[in-house]
């Protein structure tokens, strides 16, 4: 009777810890119902002066957001939490601006830089380059990051994302927009090589911006090309290299930017001023928020605390007109999307 009892309290126990995890994990990002969408709630974390072109992020470990700017030659820290002002991180001298940026081992990230600027598309040719930017002795107002050059890139035409191929691996991979290739960059050696080109790749409009986004799952490449409004996949070696042609997962996307993953690998799409949804079982795209502050939204990274893991962080560069007419109103901004799963059938 009592050891009955003591049964019943521990299925009980059990059984709350079960609904606990279930409602836990409804509210986690590890959604595996092919049925369910997201949608998110937008709130506006940090505004960048008008006329600044905030283009891609990286998550620290900490929490802190590691945000490029295109408009200026920059990195700048921004607080999830709202408790400090942008803090600069490394200026780039000798350049015009910033674009994709990755973490590869803790604190160590890597970054595409270049003279990119709205004014003068199609850019500069073959002033591409990437740069190793220690975060490790970096102290808010006190030391800036140490920067080293990795590499140039003479043969580039617009260089923009950039990602690891694996945690285990020093090589990375970096999109040319301009040429629908992916080229590849040993960290360690610093060698590098052209190692994709597909007609999916590639651009189809002037100044071209083709390849955009580009991330690593399980020696599969994939990417988003911004003129050919798809999100494509391909598989590659170990190394990075491409070796079968390109596959269309998603087709009809307006002008997609930069993307990343769920834990599910879902896809979460920045561009064309939202944020959409890609499931890993594939699908319709969907709409997780048009927000008016998602107006030019470049890139999505998830956060990486326990309070925000279930958010996605979202950069923008504000309306697109205002760079044409040179009347800034409106300032490129990170902004905090908190998702929720909604079972259904949009
Ligand atoms: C990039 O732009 C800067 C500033 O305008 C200029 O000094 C530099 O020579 C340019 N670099 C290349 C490779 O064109
Ligand atoms: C860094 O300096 C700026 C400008 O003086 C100040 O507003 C900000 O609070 C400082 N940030 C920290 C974390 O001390
Ligand atoms: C700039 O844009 C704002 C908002 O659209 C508009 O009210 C203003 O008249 C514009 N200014 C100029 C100089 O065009
Ligand atoms: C941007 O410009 C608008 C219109 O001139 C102004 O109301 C707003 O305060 C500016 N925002 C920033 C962050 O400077």
């Amino acid at each position: 009777m009592q050891s009955k009892a003591l049964i019943r309290l521990f299925a009980l126990a059990i059984n709350i810890s079960l609904s606990l995890g279930a409602a836990l994990s409804l509210i986690s990002r590890q959604s595996t119902s092919t049925d369910s969408t997201p949608t998110g709630i937008s709130s506006d974390i940090w505004d960048f002066p008008n006329g600044t072109w905030v283009e891609n992020l990286a998550i620290r470990s900490n929490g802190q957001i590691l945000t490029t700017l295109l408009t200026t030659p920059q990195v700048y820290q921004v607080d999830p939490d709202k408790k400090a002002p942008a803090a600069l991180v490394h200026s780039f001298t000798g350049f015009r601006g910033c674009l994709g940026i990755v973490e590869l081992k803790q604190d160590i990230f890597y970054v595409v830089v270049g003279n990119a600027t709205y004014k003068t598309f199609p850019d500069t040719p073959g002033s591409w380059t990437v740069w190793r930017l220690d975060m490790t002795k970096f102290v808010t107002n006190k030391t800036q990051a140490t920067a080293t050059e990795v590499a140039a890139f003479p043969q580039s035409s617009i260089f923009n994302g950039i990602t690891s191929i694996s945690p285990s691996s020093s090589t990375l991979l970096i999109a040319d927009s301009g040429a629908g290739i992916v080229w590849s960059l040993d960290t360690i050696t610093g060698a590098k090589a052209k190692v994709a080109m597909d007609p999916l790749m590639a651009p189809t409009g002037t100044p071209g911006v083709g390849v955009n986004g580009i991330k690593v799952r399980q020696q599969t490449l994939y990417f988003t090309n911004s003129q050919q409004s798809l999100f494509g996949s391909a598989p590659i070696s170990a190394i990075g290299k491409q070796r079968a042609a390109a596959t269309a997962l998603a087709t009809g996307i307006a002008t997609p930017d930069d993307f990343q993953f769920d834990s599910s690998s879902n896809a979460f799409l920045a561009g064309n001023d939202q944020v959409r949804f890609h499931a890993a079982a594939g699908g319709p795209v969907t709409t997780v928020s048009s927000a008016a502050l998602l107006v030019g939204s470049t890139a999505v990274q998830f956060g990486r605390r326990w309070s925000d893991q279930n958010s996605l962080y979202v950069t923008t560069h504000g309306p697109l007109a205002q760079y044409a007419s040179g009347n800034f109103t409106s300032p490129g901004r990170v902004v905090r999307l908190d998702l929720s799963w909604e079972k259904g059938s949009n």
